[in-house]
């Protein structure tokens, strides 16, 4: 089987069954925006230093599944221009408002990627962080990246799905078992399907938040029920690797 397919059906098995999925009181896909805001100083990550590096004396960049513009605003002072594509626009908002608040020039692009690459264009880096383990059929998606940048590509990205760690309480809860997730090493896999080999760095991410509360909702449970999560939560190991893949294009 080829790279792609392992990632695209390992990207399915994780999909959440239809009769769990109508009972959910909430959008369990939903990402929040408060989350996701741009920090006011830049974390220094792998990530951030290869796409500095790529960037040299200066340049512009293209975030993809920007969110906040984590990635994008991690730059200010190396950029003269930001665009930020998203598929939820109260997150190209807060991309907006970070870029004003920067006196940076932006763009904002809504929409899927890569189906509004045309109209994003072109950039001298390329970045799209966390954003790989919602897409299943990643051939595309990688292209259009590829073909955007024109210096590289900076991906970050879990080492496995940055849910994995709940799939016990998937167990609990539903009585469901979850197939393994996909992992860097199969999106590196379907890179090289793709005839790019990218530098790879693994590292360790900053605790994240514990919210109860977000987690009975990813689970699709109803808000009583977040006192029987908070029980359990300490319990899980939450894997926190993060892997940093560049590329250089032309
Ligand atoms: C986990 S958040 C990461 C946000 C930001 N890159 C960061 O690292 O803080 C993923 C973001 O990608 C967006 N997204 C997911 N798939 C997308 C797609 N195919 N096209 C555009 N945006 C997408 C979501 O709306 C969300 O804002």
């Amino acid at each position: 089987m080829d790279a792609a397919t392992v990632w695209a059906e390992r990207q399915e098995g994780r999909g959440i069954p239809p009769e769990i999925l109508a009972k959910a009181p909430n959008n369990p896909f939903h990402h929040d925006v408060d989350y996701f805001a741009a920090p006011s100083q830049p974390v220094d990550t792998p990530s951030r230093r290869a796409a500095l590096e790529l960037l040299a004396d200066g340049g512009t960049v293209l975030d993809v599944g920007c969110g906040g513009g984590a990635a994008a605003f991690a730059l200010v002072g190396r950029i003269t221009h930001a665009t930020g594509v998203d598929q939820q626009q109260d997150m190209l908002d807060s991309f907006a408002a970070a870029a004003r608040a920067r006196d940076l020039p932006y763009r904002t692009v809504a929409g899927r990627w890569p189906d509004v690459a045309a109209e994003a264009g072109t950039a001298d880096v390329v970045v799209s962080h966390h954003v790989l383990h919602n897409v299943v059929d990643l051939p595309p998606f990688v292209r259009a990246l590829t073909a955007a940048a024109r210096r590289g590509v900076v991906v970050e990205m879990m080492t496995q799905h940055p849910t994995a760690w709940l799939d016990p309480l998937w167990e609990r809860f539903h009585g469901l078992h979850r197939p393994p997730s996909a992992t860097t090493d199969d999106a590196v896999g379907v890179l090289r399907e793709l005839g790019i080999e990218p530098a790879v760095q693994r590292w360790e991410r900053a605790s994240d938040r514990r919210d109860p509360v977000w987690v009975a909702r990813r689970l699709c449970l109803p808000e009583d029920r977040v006192p029987e999560v908070d029980a359990v939560l300490d319990d899980l190991d939450r894997v926190r690797t993060a892997a940093t893949l560049t590329w250089t294009v032309g």
